[in-house]
């Protein structure tokens, strides 16, 4: 048997939903998932219940994750109407400031659909105005949505990143951005590189996420814009069978275990080449979000096995799989975290507290996690 050799890969787009959703995922669930698929850093998203706008919730999340985190996290801050200086003031402690322009799960929407549109502008003037222009913004900006961000990007001079491509013509525009000399990055999901409307159709509300799965031509798209994609991300929003199966099942589906797998496939059809995946879920977040190496960390891989993705062999406290029965090539065998096995043939070896809160890099200097070095 050969063995595949790869760094531990970054997630820059996950939601562990702690505070508030522990029912869903928590800091030691979501990080044991992370491990399961492979991931040694993830940043978490701030649509908490509370949602983290200022410094009490960001403080708090980070003690949290200190006793409870079995990879390491970052933390977004999320913009709200009203937070533009406290959060551009906790830039120096958050993984990126987050906006949510469009309606998706979670209290943080920039702009009431009711409130008059000046609201929401003023709202985003504020923060484009404010947050450093050495750290990222990362929106949740769909569509149209997604020019008002680049354009505000490009008016402010920020550095924007854009989550979850999903259509041809986003794609199309951020092409075009980044020829302009526009400072955007972008991620886009296993989910919208593997799946369709048609799952969609199949899959019922457990192929239901934001933005929604989109056609052929555009997951094509996706595929044969791989050039322009900075990120593969996996946007790990788990929702438990029961809220799924409710009269008003909230989207968003889980993603850490299966993203390794279903890449490695496509390395092995010869869809994507290591060497590009490495930059999509390491190298490129890595600069991206200015995070430092992890000391002593890897990922051991049988290249050649082959299997079906199941719920059976999940981590995630949800439980499910939108890739369910899907036919993979590679299987993640050990991940060593700072020295130490921390995952290995199916078990986590970790402990809560193997993980660390991620401090990010100050402008000029090097990245640095909290707490004392690595081995
Ligand atoms: C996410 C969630 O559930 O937190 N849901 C989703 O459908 N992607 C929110 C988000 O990332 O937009
Ligand atoms: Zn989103
Ligand atoms: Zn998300
Ligand atoms: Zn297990």
């Amino acid at each position: 048997m050969t063995t595949l050799r790869l760094p531990g890969l970054i997630d820059v787009h996950v939601h562990l939903r702690e505070p508030g959703g522990e029912h869903k995922e928590d800091l030691t669930s979501g990080t044991a998932a992370a491990l399961a698929g492979g991931v040694t850093t993830v940043l978490d998203m701030p649509n908490n219940y509370p949602p983290v706008t200022g410094s009490s919730t960001l403080e708090s999340k980070r003690r949290a994750a200190a006793g409870k985190a079995l990879c390491d996290v970052g933390f977004y801050v999320g913009a709200t109407a009203t937070n533009a200086a406290e959060a551009a003031g906790l830039a120096g402690q958050a993984a990126g400031l987050k906006i949510y322009l469009d309606e998706t799960y979670g209290p943080l929407r920039i702009q009431d659909p009711s409130a008059p549109a000046g609201h929401g502008l003023a709202a985003l003037l504020g923060h484009f105005s404010t947050w450093p222009a050495d750290r990222p913004i990362a929106v949740h900006a769909e569509g149209l949505s997604m020019a008002i961000a680049i354009g505000l990007a490009r008016t402010f001079g920020r550095k924007l990143h854009v989550c979850h491509v999903s259509l041809a013509s986003e794609i199309a525009l951020i092409r075009a951005a980044k020829r302009s000399g526009a400072r955007v990055s972008c991620e886009v999901t296993p989910h919208h590189l593997f799946l369709t409307e048609d799952d969609e159709r199949r899959l019922g509300a457990l192929g239901q996420m934001k933005p929604a799965l989109a056609s052929a031509a555009d997951m094509a798209a996706l595929w044969d814009n791989l050039d322009v994609v900075d990120c593969i991300a996996t946007d790990h929003a788990p929702h438990t069978l029961a809220e799924k199966q409710g009269d008003s099942p909230p989207p968003g589906v889980p993603g850490l275990e299966t993203m390794l797998p279903l890449l490695l496939t496509a390395v092995a059809q010869g869809r994507l080449t290591q060497a590009r995946l490495v930059e999509l879920a390491y190298q490129a977040p890595r600069r991206i979000f200015g995070l430092a190496a992890q000391a002593d960390t890897w990922l051991d891989i049988d290249p050649d096995a082959r299997y079906s993705l199941g719920s059976r062999e999940l981590h995630t406290r949800c439980g499910w799989t939108p890739f369910e029965g899907m036919s993979v090539q590679g299987r993640l065998r050990r991940v060593v975290l700072r020295g130490e096995t921390v995952f290995e043939d199916g078990r986590i070896a970790a402990r809560p507290g193997s993980g660390r809160p991620i401090v990010p890099a100050a402008p000029g200097r090097n990245a640095q996690n909290a707490g004392s070095a690595g081995p």
